[in-house]
């Protein structure tokens, strides 16, 4: 089981066999952060789901810093290439890649396809959701999505789901306990509230309306999944 630390907003610091994984690096301007980009100069790769300020956040500097491998879809890796991202791995919706430390699939999120940065319009892309599987575990990042009936297809191939539950520009509660219903994680971490006024939702709600469908673990900034 890899060491799954939450840092705030949508950004997961995932540590196995002596790699470091970071998942949507917003840190600088994040309110609810606990750490900042100086901290990630020893990360292997830096993953992103897609291209919102809030995601995208300090993926170009770390990776400029650490030497990291970016992992996104082809438009934001190649906007990030030119940005001076030295290493870039593109990829796309559906696809999956084993890199030397484990195993990247990209799959469907419902959301905006804006790149935070791109003057041009040149980078567009499809937003994404992304499952990292490190030795016998597999973690769903959903990214910022709606509910979707794609859902569906990651029955029986999620251990930790991470899913945002903020509403507004994402699935509120109602919607979330229903994605927990359409995956059926072990264990669930919810994610995307309460870091700006209008995404502050109760994650205690979360953790009632999700009932026995799946432990649900809501970890503070900073905090690591105990398993
Ligand atoms: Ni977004
Ligand atoms: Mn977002």
């Amino acid at each position: 089981m890899p060491k799954i630390t939450f840092h705030g907003h949508a950004c997961f610091d995932l540590e196995h066999e002596g790699h470091r994984l970071v998942i949507d690096p917003f840190l600088s301007g994040n309110p609810t952060a606990d750490v900042g980009p100086d901290s990630m100069r020893d990360v292997t790769a830096v993953i992103l789901t897609h291209g919102h300020g809030d995601h995208l956040g300090d993926a170009i500097p770390i990776c400029k810093a650490s030497g990291a491998v970016l992992v996104a879809t082809y438009e934001l890796a190649l906007f990030c290439a030119e940005q001076g991202v030295e290493r870039v791995h593109p990829m796309h919706i559906g696809g999956s890649h084993a890199f030397p430390w484990g195993r990247v699939k990209l799959v469907p999120a419902l959301h905006g396809g804006m790149v935070e940065g791109d003057t041009t319009g040149r980078f567009t892309t499809n937003p994404a959701g992304v499952i990292v599987t490190l030795g016998t575990t597999s973690v769903y990042h959903a990214g910022d999505t709606s509910l979707t009936m794609e859902m569906q297809l990651l029955r029986g191939q999620v251990n930790v789901m991470l899913c945002p539950i903020g509403d507004n520009f994402t699935m509120g509660i109602d919607d979330a306990v229903r994605a927990v219903e359409f995956v059926q994680p072990d264990i669930v971490v919810p994610m995307h509230y309460g870091t700006f006024d209008v995404i502050a939702v109760d994650p205690a709600e979360f953790v009632q309306k999700v009932g026995d469908r799946a432990r649900v673990d809501i970890l503070e900034p900073g905090q690591t999944l105990s398993v």
